[in-house]
């Protein structure tokens, strides 16, 4: 069954639509791709669906429940977790200060949290070297981490990442997206946000691309590298490998 179902989604800041009425699916065990250039309307897409944009058109389900008009920690509360652009981490606090907050809807059960912040540092051992160092002093790589984990806590049936790989070198892209083929495999449902389309196509399963709030093309992840559009426009004219 299909987990996220975004109809003719519109949204759009005072008097500019940004967003012309999209359609996106997202299934469990799937790492769905959302690319397109600056200003194409990717974050407006996640923080919409997040409950941190209003939507003014359309629908979105998440499991067959509408999102429309319901408040960001209550769609979080649903199981949709949102790893925003630049990470947005709380600086002044440690790594567990931060994965704890992730956890703040468990804040009720602190022996389970405990758990889920250890499971934590096992999918991520350069975190638990790290635990009590400030989030704002770790490399961006780990504070990608940070950010991940800390959406992971509660166990989100849907995962947005926005630009996760932005300004980290290749080995650590190649460890994040590693993670991210791992939880889809573990049946999670995934939308990725990224500029790096290249790589990105070699792990999603399937792919939008997003051009002036309107889909441009859609489909099979190995198709859309192969896509002339595709690859003018985001592949450097060049064929993925
Ligand atoms: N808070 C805001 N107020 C007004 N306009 C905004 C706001 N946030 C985004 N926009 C505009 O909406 C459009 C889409 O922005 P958005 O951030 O969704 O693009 P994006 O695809 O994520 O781009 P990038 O790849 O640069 O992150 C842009 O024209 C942007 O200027
Ligand atoms: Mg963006």
């Amino acid at each position: 069954m299909t987990l996220l179902v975004v109809e003719g989604l519109r949204v759009g800041y005072g008097k500019v639509e940004v967003l012309h009425g999209i359609d996106i699916t997202v299934g469990p065990s799937e790492i769905v791709a959302l690319l397109g250039s600056n200003g194409a309307g990717k974050t407006t897409t996640l923080r919409a669906l997040s409950g941190l944009e209003p939507i003014r058109g359309g629908g979105v389900t998440l499991g067959g429940t509408s999102l429309v008009g319901v408040p960001a920690h209550r769609i979080a509360a649903m199981g949709l977790a949102h790893v925003p652009e630049r990470r947005r981490l709380f600086a002044p606090l440690s790594v567990e200060e931060n994965l704890k907050l992730g956890g703040y809807l468990m804040r009720d059960k602190p022996a389970e949290l405990k758990q889920r912040i250890e499971i934590m540092y096992g999918l991520f051992p350069r975190l638990a070297e790290r635990r009590l160092q400030l989030a704002g002093t770790l490399s961006g790589g780990e504070q990608q981490m940070v950010a991940i984990a800390r959406a992971l806590i509660l166990k989100p049936r849907l995962l947005v990442l926005d630009e996760p790989s932005m300004g980290l070198a290749p080995l650590i892209v190649r460890s994040i997206f590693g993670i991210v083929r791992r939880l889809r495999d573990e049946g999670m449902a995934i939308l990725l946000v990224e500029q790096n389309a290249r790589q990105t196509l070699r792990i999603a399963d399937r792919a939008y691309v997003l051009e002036n709030g309107d889909i441009l093309v859609q489909g099979a992840a190995s198709a859309l590298a192969q896509d002339p559009r595709v690859q003018a426009a985001y592949l450097g004219g060049v064929a993925a490998a």
